[in-house]
Formats: C-alpha cells, sequence, structure tokens
C-alpha cells in the first residue's frame, strides 16, 4: 500500500508494484461497508491482494501510464501488516543517507532508484547483445586468485587447507584475460565484480563492476572502433541518443589544454600560458614561476569582489593548494582592471585579452606555480566555473578518447617508476629504444574513455613477448625471482605462442551513472557500501568466532575499532 485517499463516502488506495501505481477504489453504494472499513485499516506498506472490477476513471490522471483505470474492489485480503518504514517511500523521502543504507530494501522500493537498477540492467543486456553480435564469448575468471598489481590494495581471504596462505580477490580479471587470449579465445567479454581496498569516492566502491574485454589479433585502432561501437550502441538503445564523432586527443594535449587526463569537454575554457607576456615586469609570483596559466571565464567581468574571493578560497584550499588567484577583468566598456595593476600596464592587459579571445566582458583567472601542479589546479578551477555557470549539464554528453598515456610514473615516495596504467601495457614500438635512457618520455599503447569529464573505461596493448614483459618487470623494480614467482605463469605462455592481443575495461556502474544523470555510483548499486567500506544493513566487515580463526590458522587479530 503506497498511500490512501479519504474523502468519507470515497476510499482510494494507490496499491504500488515493481511496475507502478494501481488505484483501487472503495464507494459507498458500490462496495459493502464492512469492506470499506477494512481498507481504512491497511498501513503504509501493508502486502495486499484485491480482487475487482477494472473500470474506467472519472478524472483520469494523464501522468501516469494506468491513470486512466481504477479497481472497483469486491474482495481485499492483507497478505502481511507492515511496520510503518523509517522513512517515506517517496521520490522526496524525508530518510538521510545512512537511515536509506540501513534499509536499504526500503530505499530499492522507491521509483527512482528502481529506475537505476532498471536501467543498469538494460545496459548490461544491451552489452551482451552488442558484444555476443560481434562474436565476444563470455568467460568466466575466478574470483579466488593471486594478487594482480593494478595500483589498489587487495582484499585477501585466509585459506583453510593451506596455512598462512592466502587468495587475492581479483582487482580486475587482467591476467585471466591475458590467458584467455594465449588459449585462443579471440574475442573475450566478462561483466565481472572487481575489488580494490582503496579510498572511496562518490565514483568509486570497494567492489565494483567492469565489462571487461580482450581482443587478439588487432591494432590500437580495432580496438578504438569496436568500444566506440558499444558506447554508441548503448546511448542509441537505452538513451535513444545517436552521439556523433568521438574525438580523440593525446594525454600530452589534454594535460596542457586541461590540466586533466579526463576533461570535461562539454565546455571549453581552455588553457592559455602567458609566460612570456606575464614575466620580466616585476611581479616575483610570475617571474619565479615555471607556467602562468590562466582561464577565460565568458561574461563574469562584473563578478563581485566577494565571489572573486570565493574563487581564491576555493583555489587555496588544502586540497588544491594555490597559493592565490590573479583576476583580470575585460570591463564591458572595453577597459581592463586587474589584481596585479601595479606591475602591468592596460596594453599589458589588452595583450593577454588578446591571447586568450576574450570578448569584453569576459573575466581571465590565473594561476602560477610548478607546470604540473599549476594546470591540475587549474583544472579544479574550470570544474567550478563550469559548475557555477551551468555549462556541466547531466542530460548533455561528451564522449571521447585520451591516447598515448605515458608508460610509467615516478614515485616520488617510493622513489620507483610505477606503470601507469598496469604493468602489461606495451611502450610504443617507436619509443622502446627510450625504456633505458629516458623512461619517463617512453609512450604507451594505452587509452582511456571519458564522458563528461568520468573516466569510464580504459585499457591498452599488451607486452605478449616474454623478454620485453621481463624488461618491463625489471624497469618496475621486480628481482627476476620476484617476477618470476609473481607473474611467472603469464611469462610462461608468451612463449607457447601467444597472439598479439589488447583489450579495455569499462567501469559499469561509472557508466550506469552517467547515463542515469547522477553523480554517485551508490545508486546505481543494489547493496552498496558507504564511505568507510561498511555495508550499514548487514553489519559488515565484522568479527569472526575464535573457532574459525582457529580453522583459518590466523592467531593475532587486531581489537575491532
Ligand atoms: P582500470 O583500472 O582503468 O583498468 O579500470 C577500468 C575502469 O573501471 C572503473 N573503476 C572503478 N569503478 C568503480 N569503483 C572503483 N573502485 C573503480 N576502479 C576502477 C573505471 C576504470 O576506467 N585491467 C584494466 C583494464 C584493461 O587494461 O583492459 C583495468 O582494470 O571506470
Amino acid at each position: 500500500m503506497h498511500r490512501t485517499r479519504d474523502k468519507g463516502h470515497m476510499l482510494w488506495i494507490d496499491l504500488r508494484d515493481r511496475y507502478g501505481l494501481t488505484q483501487l477504489i472503495f464507494e459507498e453504494g458500490k462496495t459493502d461497508k464492512k469492506l470499506i472499513e477494512q481498507a481504512r485499516s491497511v498501513g503504509r506498506e501493508f502486502v495486499l491482494k484485491a480482487t475487482g472490477k477494472v473500470i474506467e476513471r472519472v478524472s483520469k490522471n494523464p501522468n501516469m501510464p494506468t491513470g486512466d483505470i481504477e479497481i472497483l474492489v469486491t474482495e481485499l485480503e492483507v497478505l502481511n501488516p507492515a511496520k510503518l518504514p523509517p522513512f517515506l517511500i517517496e521520490d522526496n523521502t524525508d530518510g538521510g543517507d545512512d537511515l536509506r543504507m540501513k534499509y536499504r530494501y526500503l530505499d530499492l522500493r522507491r521509483d527512482a532508484v528502481r529506475a537505476n537498477l532498471q536501467l543498469r540492467h538494460k545496459m548490461a543486456q544491451q552489452t551482451r547483445t552488442y558484444l555476443d553480435g560481434l562474436n565476444f564469448i563470455e568467460v568466466e575468471t575466478p574470483v579466488l586468485i593471486k594478487s594482480t598489481p593494478e595500483g589498489a590494495r587487495d582484499f585477501v581471504v585466509p585459506s583453510r587447507m593451506n596455512p598462512g596462505e592466502f587468495y587475492a580477490l581479483p582487482q580486475s580479471p587482467q591476467t585471466f584475460k591475458q590467458l584467455l587470449m594465449v588459449s585462443g579465445f579471440d574475442r573475450y567479454y566478462q561483466i565481472v565484480k572487481c575489488f580494490r581496498d582503496e579510498d572511496l569516492r562518490a565514483d568509486r566502491q570497494p567492489e565494483f563492476t567492469q565489462i571487461d574485454c580482450e581482443m587478439s589479433f588487432i591494432t590500437q585502432e580495432d580496438i578504438l572502433n569496436t568500444f566506440e561501437g558499444l558506447v554508441r550502441h548503448l546511448f542509441k538503445a537505452v538513451k535513444g541518443i545517436e552521439i556523433g564523432e568521438v574525438p580523440r586527443m593525446t594525454y600530452e594535449y589534454a594535460m596542457k589544454n586541461y590540466g586533466s587526463d579526463k576533461p570535461d569537454i562539454r565546455f571549453g575554457m581552455t588553457f592559455v600560458e602567458l609566460n612570456e607576456l606575464a614575466q620580466g615586469k616585476g611581479f616575483g609570483v610570475f617571474d619565479e614561476a615555471e607556467l602562468v596559466v590562466g582561464i577565460c571565464a565568458k561574461d563574469c567581468a562584473d563578478y563581485t569582489r566577494k565571489q572573486l574571493d570565493e574563487l581564491t578560497d576555493f583555489v587555496k584550499r588544502p586540497q588544491i593548494g594555490a597559493k592565490g588567484l590573479i583576476y583580470v577583468r575585460y570591463n564591458a566598456d572595453g577597459s581592463l582592471k586587474s589584481s596585479v595593476d601595479k606591475f602591468y600596464t592596460e596594453d599589458d592587459l589588452k595583450q593577454w585579452a588578446t591571447r586568450f579571445e576574450a570578448q569584453p566582458g569576459d573575466l581571465l583567472l590565473i594561476l602560477a606555480g610548478p607546470a604540473d601542479k599549476t594546470r591540475k589546479q587549474l583544472n579544479e578551477l574550470r570544474l567550478e566555473m563550469g559548475n557555477r555557470l551551468g555549462l556541466r549539464k547531466p542530460d548533455e554528453y561528451s564522449v571521447h578518447w585520451v591516447l598515448d598515456f605515458p608508460l610509467l610514473e615516478w614515485s616520488e615516495e617510493e622513489n620507483r617508476w610505477f606503470a601507469m596504467h598496469h604493468p602489461f601495457t606495451s611502450p610504443k614500438p617507436e619509443d622502446i629504444p627510450l625504456l633505458d635512457s629516458n623512461p619517463g618520455a617512453v609512450r604507451a599503447n594505452a587509452y582511456d574513455m571519458v564522458i563528461n569529464g568520468v573516466e569510464v573505461g580504459g585499457g591498452s596493448i599488451r607486452i605478449f613477448n616474454r623478454e620485453l614483459q621481463a624488461r618491463m618487470f625489471s624497469l618496475l623494480g621486480f628481482s627476476d625471482e620476484e617476477a618470476r614467482h609473481q607473474f611467472g605463469f603469464l611469462m610462461d605462455a608468451f612463449e607457447y605462442g601467444a597472439p598479439p592481443h589488447g583489450g579495455i575495461a569499462f567501469g559499469f556502474d561509472r557508466l550506469c551513472s552517467l547515463f542515469g544523470g547522477a553523480d554517485s555510483i551508490r545508486d546505481f548499486i543494489a547493496f552498496p557500501k558507504n564511505n568507510a567500506g561498511r555495508d550499514v544493513m548487514i553489519d559488515t566487515p565484522s568479527t569472526i568466532s575464535d573457532k574459525q580463526l582457529n580453522e583459518l590458522h590466523i592467531r593475532t587479530v587486531a581489537e575491532p575499532k
């Protein structure tokens, strides 16, 4: 029972099921008096069985699929009464996050959440239709495996039968799908759970789902076309949207113009560099900076002092870490006014405005500092301005590829190279000579798909040769022994006729939330974890008994908090 309306001589019950609402009517003169009294005693969320006659409604509701009819009830049975739910089962519920997570089974009764799961189902179906049509085979890979390094921590499972030894849950099926290629399965996919013990955010869950794919005898171009095709198919089949051409940009271009490897290109505001124009005029902050770079916010010259202070505070937040923000107002009357007027003439500022292709009425926002850091800070500011100006519309989609990622990234903390994608990613053949002399400059055959500033998928062409794979492990600081211990099986397999191969994995939850126009993936997962990685409904993680611990040969246990 969703809700009742009681007008004395007439009473309605909205009966809810997965498919929507059906209106039951009880009317004096037409319905037995006892039955009306019985209907009056039915509470929210009671489970009912009603028998009656489907009749045309007097006042129809054109906003509901069942709005033309109602059921004149002749028999009513309460199959199960219900306690009053702890929050309203309505689109605009009064339940906070924690409460809704605790009673997730009730939250799932709400239309909005149910519709998200319906969408997810449709996405999975259409993914299978598309990939099956291209002769991909879905193969299940094991969940109890040995750790695969994808950059996050593993969840581990103790083995009762092998004292002191552990399985790891897969961060992805990466090595298995590569082995399937060696086995000759040439086109594989799997909609598969992956597990990563990492810090959680709106678009990260400790267990999440990938559309994991791999192909043999292909080039990067084949992969891009095949999976652009998948996303095109999903947009068409699920949302009825034709997406146009899918642009491609290199990692280098993305970083230089957007300060991000997953730029939101629904709006412009690309970076403009000012070094030669702004340096050498006595303004120390600019003179000493490796990079002076800014964005042009259209029609924002009339921002108030308060608004500009807000933006300055925004970039100075510890998470962003800029030292300050310089602005130039290009006023509607053509005059220019900046926060650094002491150092620059109006002519200087005019030159900047020209470089920005700014128009009177625009506002220039400029940061300076070390190049990489400053670009990242300006990326945050650009996204913030995009939000403030309403340029990031959830129902507008831009899909693009970012290509040619660096193979390696240097970790200051650990003082060694890390694989930017994963250790199985192939360097660009023309960059292989740089592996020894300048590893940081080696580009990979690796690609990400980005939708609306969200990395929805990533993959690469793989190494399929034992020597190159061994060289890669050694670059990453593995001893021969360690490499053999962890990945001997894969390197051995490469010696038995391994085809050239490559693949990609999409974050399925992220794809679903984007299609649903939401930022958080949580509401597209039936039973998600909260930000502390807990399932508050079943109350886990939880302690286990001493008996279990003994069986698992686990002797020392940290006291739970
Ligand atoms: P990668 O690590 O880039 O690649 O993961 C692929 C995609 O999975 C999604 N994703 C997540 N979604 C939700 N919660 C998480 N914690 C999470 N982590 C990742 C992202 C990401 O783009 N084996 C490789 C793929 C390959 O090379 O074929 C891999 O897992 O959308």
